[in-house]
């Protein structure tokens, strides 16, 4: 997985990537991450990439020049050049992800069709926006990681590219982890415990140390459904639960 962003803040991705799971992968090859400068790409003198709104307004506005330049840099990179045609479903490139409030907003199954790509291009923007022309030359897929408004692209840009690496084979230790967790099948995760046995007074529920699989399971599976109800009786709706399981929300 090639993971290019596009940004004015490139240490700042670099130091959020280059930590903990992701910076394994990184190390172990599994993630490449290539951050590209677009002030690098700047035409002014002063190095300026930002300019007055057209018709007035508060703040100032991303200019396309700059980011055009750096995009085309990581077309020419990874040497697909068709960037001047605009998408349509048969054009060969990258998809490009804008970070934006105004996007689809971000979930598991996203996550799941992203980790497929070989190359993903995040574009972070900063100000008031970026200047619409650009926009609609490069951009595949808006996302917004939810209904509130951050300050740059490059947080929501590293939380999909955390929530994309844990896809890809081989970055989790356990692969196993990956498959049975919170979202899987519109449940949350069960309850989870470790050693001591007892802390604080609090025990480890009794079934745990039972040592029977199957008691387990049901145990773990009816957490998940009580859990989910309690958290978040939204997804609930789109889980496949059968009439006994059901009757557990009840009671
Ligand atoms: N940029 C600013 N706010 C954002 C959000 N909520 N999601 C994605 N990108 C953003």
């Amino acid at each position: 997985m090639n993971f290019h962003v596009l940004t004015l803040f490139p240490e700042m991705i670099e130091y959020g990537l280059n930590t903990s799971i992701t910076g394994r992968a990184i190390e172990k090859g599994q993630i490449n991450l290539n951050t590209v400068n677009i002030r690098d790409f700047s035409e002014n003198k002063h190095l300026k990439v930002d300019d007055y709104p057209y018709g007035g307004g508060a703040g100032m506005v991303m200019q396309a020049p700059p980011i055009y330049g750096a995009y085309k840099s990581i077309i020419e990179m990874i040497n697909i050049d068709n960037s001047d045609k605009k998408y349509t479903k048969t054009d060969q490139r990258p998809r490009v992800i804008y970070l934006t409030p105004q996007g689809e907003v971000f979930h598991q199954k996203k996550a799941e069709e992203f980790s497929k790509e070989e190359d993903l291009i995040f574009l972070c923007g900063h100000y008031e926006g970026i200047d619409e022309r650009v926009l609609e030359m490069i951009v595949t897929d808006n996302i917004s990681i939810g209904d509130y408004v951050l300050t740059g692209g490059e947080l929501p840009a590293m939380v999909l590219m955390d929530a994309i690496s844990r896809l890809v084979p081989g970055v989790l230790n356990n692969d196993v982890s990956a498959e049975f967790e919170s979202f899987q099948d519109n449940l949350l995760e069960y309850p989870q415990y470790t050693r001591p046995e007892e802390f604080m007074g609090k025990k480890v529920p009794e079934v745990l140390l039972s040592g029977h699989h199957g008691n387990i399971e049901k145990w773990r599976r009816e957490q998940s459904i009580l859990r989910t109800a309690e958290r978040r009786p939204d997804l609930l709706e789109k889980a496949e639960m059968s009439d006994k399981e059901k009757d557990w929300i009840k009671s």
